[in-house]
């Protein structure tokens, strides 16, 4: 029997990673950059054994159907052929996140996935390695290997793509993301199949690669200069751009719900009362505020008075992936 468990918490990209230039590989058509947070995470233990016939995937206890098993069978393939095992797994993940409101990620789940069946079969891989391997379950995974900053390099293979620590000297301490949940769900569309469909279809497309790299520079200055309203702007600016290339996508999409577009009047509304505060959007309608610390009761507050504190989940910098000592 070969065990294994990681910790692996999620990260919310301020220059976002949108769009493949290889799927099977998934590869990315631009670097992205991100802070990983403490409020949310996945824990997973992998155990292969001569003892299984198949493979089985328990999620938060439960025994999980067949369309689920097979993703993560397919992702435990890549390991099982660079440690030449052929040996069936049991995988046990536990989603640790404060509400039960949709909050669970991909980026935590393939991280600790990665971290734990590499550790089981005693694949001894560097951050690097690791990082490519769960790049290959799931793009934004790659970043959730690091804690603090991250910036993942698109590269142009398998090997050239992961991602990498950014180095803060404790500016990543020094910040908050509150988390807005609204409640008006979007129908949803993955941010799989809703990258793919920008990149096959929309016109703003192009416009949105040309400018990552000036809004990537621009945020890793702001990160070594520690100036929280540079990182803000450009945080905001290419969450509107990411979001703006759906709606000329064909057929269009949106992941903004009123809801969303309250919160995020808000924030610029704050901004104007001299509080400074930024909002970020992923493939769904939550909205995330970038605050200082010092900032972080206030924007709270006022957040509180046109959301309940249900709706609000405050996080801060988290931690690299963590192996855990085995059962
Ligand atoms: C909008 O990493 O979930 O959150 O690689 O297809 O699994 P796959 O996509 P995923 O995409 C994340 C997209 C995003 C932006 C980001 O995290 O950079």
């Amino acid at each position: 029997m070969h065990s294994g468990k990681a910790r692996a918490y999620t990260n919310i990209a301020l220059i976002k990673y949108w769009g493949k230039a290889d799927q099977a590989f998934i590869l990315p058509m631009n670097n992205s950059l991100s802070l990983t947070l403490d409020a949310f995470y996945t824990e997973t233990e992998v155990v292969f054994s001569e003892d299984y016939t198949e493979d089985r995937f328990y999620l938060d206890g439960h025994l999980q159907d067949a369309k689920a098993t097979e993703k993560i069978s397919m992702f435990l393939d890549l390991v099982r052929q660079k440690a030449d095992s052929k040996l069936f797994a049991k995988v046990a993940s536990r989603n640790f996140v404060p509400t039960a409101a949709g909050l669970a990620s991909s980026a935590s789940g393939l991280a600790a996935l990665a971290g734990a069946a590499a550790e089981a079969l005693d694949l001894s891989l560097t951050p690097q390695e690791l990082s490519r391997l769960a790049r290959r379950g799931s793009g934004s995974a790659c970043r959730s290997i690091y804690g603090g900053f991250a910036e993942w390099q698109k590269g142009d293979s398998d090997e050239t793509s992961y991602a990498e620590a950014i180095p803060s000297e404790g500016f990543a301490e020094e910040l908050s993301m509150i988390f807005v949940v609204v409640n008006d769900q979007q129908k949803d569309i993955s941010s799989r199949d809703g990258m793919q469909r920008t990149v096959e279809t929309s016109a703003f497309y192009q416009g949105w690669l040309d400018t990552v790299p000036t809004d990537l520079s621009k945020a890793k200055k702001a990160i070594q200069k520690k100036d929280f309203q540079a990182l803000g702007e450009v945080t905001e600016a290419s969450a509107l751009k990411m979001h703006g290339t759906t709606l000329a996508a064909q057929p269009p999409f949106t992941y903004w719900s009123a809801e969303s577009m309250k919160a995020m009047s808000l924030v610029r509304q704050l901004r104007q009362e001299g509080l400074p505060c930024y909002f970020t959007m992923d493939a769904g309608p939550n909205v995330k505020v970038l605050v200082q610390k010092t900032h972080e009761k206030q924007v709270l507050q006022k957040l509180a008075e046109q959301f309940s504190r249900e709706q609000l989940i405050v996080a801060h910098a988290g931690p690299a992936i963590q192996i855990l000592p085995k059962e």
